[in-house]
């Protein structure tokens, strides 16, 4: 238990879940809870319920849920330590020094700590005699020394353990390492360094932390496996909420915020005056990523190769930014250069320019649309128009669509009234396709019952009563302790369940609170909502003493049953597995014999 009890509660206490999360959402009554529109998955009718009563929410479309605190942490991107932090910071409460520093938080330090010391080796090698190889490529690619040491760039050397030989020295463990993901441990058991002979880029987060690293290798070096290397996912670190330059271009995109595919672009473009570019670090642009610009800037330049991939990049990109409230802004950039090249071959000025004749994304859809059809024949311009007339059938604004009908009418010499129905007609496929998403959408949710407990299966009834003990325990913390003396923890059986069941008992046996909060530290998100689910379910009612014995009983017995080894109340699954290990074995057999 990281953060004490205490804290916890006056956190809650004056951060209220309610007007908390009304700064983010917009909340209607029902009854006495609220709901609206979730947001953390898209949805047109509201399944996010806060329950004032308990300080908890749920989303019934993802299966999300939690308490203030986790709320908090999940729309501003923080962990469950940082968003306490954050809440303690702003209704003024402070925070014991000791306490909440926990094991989490001092590895996660000790990872930063490695990060920035790798660095500064990477980049003292760059400098150094040695690193020669790796600085004669940065400035042939015409990086200037400023612009290398302004985004600490480094080269690791061709060796499999300098770096670990110099984290040692520095007192940091091989586990640290490990978590770090600078080094990597080989099947026969020895560890090695994960960078070697390459460029590299550190990774810094809007924090200015060193996150991680990629690793570009020299061209020509087939023995390198693999351009890039990049750092996987760690306690610091994850790739997918990430985005290369966004610790500069966050102080300089009023504006916009431009996104480039390469580390290479970015640093150009910065070395270039164009402070603003940032790039996904070696994955597709996601949602994360979408949510971290538009904390920054309203409007997004997407400056992607015009190679096919680069428009299939386009189409998601722009897909992923619809609901962003960002201004979505298309270049293209001529004869398929990235970025990097146009600048260099281009200089500023003519980049500016580019920059300038930035299409909105739905012309650039209508110019891409195009593509492949003959339009000075009457066929080619009827598929053209229909094409067109889904692409503005897309937005909203409806000032839009009608310049863009206009445009076109007038080009393509047909009527308003024509293209203005066909429109509409996709409109309105558009409209029932999203309800009908939207209904599969919550029929299948993120976190579905058998993603949280996937051992479910083992026995339907004994689950469906686990819960229901669950439930009652949550509402009525004062039937813990004699629950606990008919129902031993190791008797639950399901692990999460069982689990839960620990942590509901220790945290009665501390003495603290029992609610949502208890959990929020150690369980997943989804598992929480599942617990703020079972919380929030009535069905005992006035009965909850005898649903509860009644439910520890069925429990008992499904535990006796399936610890039976009797065959024939063995389970299918059971049966399977046994069948496979049988079949093995025969093979095995027969492997001798032949
Ligand atoms: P590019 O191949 O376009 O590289 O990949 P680049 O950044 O333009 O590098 P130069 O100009 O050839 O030196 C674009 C981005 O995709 C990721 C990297 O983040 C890279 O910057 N990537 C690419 C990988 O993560 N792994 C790869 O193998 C290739
Ligand atoms: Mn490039």
């Amino acid at each position: 238990m990281a953060i004490p009890h205490e804290v916890i509660e006056e956190i809650k206490y004056k951060n209220d879940i309610e007007t908390t999360i009304s700064q983010y959402v917009n909340l209607k009554r029902r009854g006495k809870n609220l709901v609206g529109l979730c947001p953390f998955h898209s949805e047109k009718t509201p399944s996010f319920t806060i329950y004032p009563e308990n300080g908890s929410f749920y989303c019934f479309g993802c299966g999300v849920g939690g308490d203030v605190i986790t709320f908090t942490g999940l729309i501003e991107n923080l962990d469950y330590v940082e968003s306490v932090k954050l809440l303690a910071e702003k209704s003024g409460i402070t925070l014991p020094q000791d306490g909440y520093d926990d094991s989490m938080q001092r590895l996660r330090n000790r990872i930063y700590d490695i990060n920035r010391e790798s660095a500064k080796f990477f980049h003292n090698y760059l400098m150094s005699e040695d690193g020669k190889w790796a600085l004669q490529y940065l400035t042939g690619r015409g990086l200037t020394l400023k612009t290398i040491k302004q985004f600490g760039l480094g080269a690791a050397p061709d060796s499999w353990d300098a770096l670990i030989k110099h984290l040692k020295d520095k007192g940091f463990t091989i586990n640290e390492m490990i978590t770090a993901n600078v080094i990597g441990k080989s099947q026969r058991g020895s560890y090695y360094d994960r960078f070697r002979k390459r460029v590299m880029f550190p990774i810094i987060n809007i924090r200015g932390n060193v996150v991680g690293f990629s690793g570009r290798a020299m061209p020509g070096d087939d023995k390198a496996g693999g351009k890039y290397v990049n750092t996987s996912d760690t306690p610091v670190y994850k790739k997918s909420e990430n985005l290369f330059g966004i610790n500069y271009a966050k102080n300089n995109c009023s504006e916009q915020i431009i996104l480039v595919e390469g580390n290479m672009d970015v640093i150009s473009l910065h070395q270039a005056g164009f402070t603003n570019a940032v790039a996904p670090l070696g994955t597709a642009f996601t949602p994360e990523q979408v949510n971290l610009i538009a904390r920054y800037t309203k409007e997004i330049v997407l400056m992607l190769d015009s190679d096919a991939a680069g428009q299939k990049a386009i189409a998601r990109a722009t897909q992923l930014l619809e609901k962003s409230g960002l201004n979505i802004r298309v270049v293209v950039i001529p004869n398929g250069k990235d970025p990097d090249e146009f600048i260099k071959n281009n200089g500023p000025d003519r980049f500016k320019a580019l920059l300038t004749g930035a299409v909105s994304d739905i012309e650039y859809k209508l110019l891409m649309a195009a593509d492949g059809l003959l339009l000075d024949t009457d066929d080619g311009r009827l598929k053209y128009l229909n094409k067109a007339a889904q692409i503005l059938s897309s937005t909203n604004d409806s000032m839009t669509r009608d310049i863009y009908i206009g445009r076109l009418c007038e080009k393509y010499s047909v009527s308003r009234t024509a293209l203005t129905e066909k429109v509409n007609e996709y409109r309105r496929q558009n409209k029932n396709k999203a309800e009908k998403k939207e209904i599969n959408d919550i029929l299948r949710p993120k976190y579905t019952k058998d993603d949280i407990n996937p051992e479910r299966r083992l026995s339907v009834k004994g689950v469906a009563a686990e819960e229901m003990v669950l439930s009652v325990l949550l509402q009525h913390p004062d039937f813990i302790a004699n629950a606990y003396e008919a129902l031993p923890i190791d008797k639950m059986i399901t692990d999460l369940n069982r689990r839960v069941y620990k942590c509901l008992i220790e945290s009665y046996e501390n003495g603290g609170a029992v609610d949502i909060s208890v959990f929020a530290q150690s369980f997943s998100v989804g598992e929480v909502g599942y617990l703020v689910t079972l919380q929030n379910n009535d069905k005992a009612g006035n009965n909850a003493k005898t649903v509860l014995n009644d439910c520890i009983k069925v429990i008992l017995e499904e535990y006796k049953r399936l610890n039976s080894s009797s065959p024939k109340e063995q389970t299918v699954e059971n049966w399977a597995s046994q069948l496979q290990e049988i079949i093995k074995n025969k093979q095995k057999g027969n492997g001798k014999n032949g």
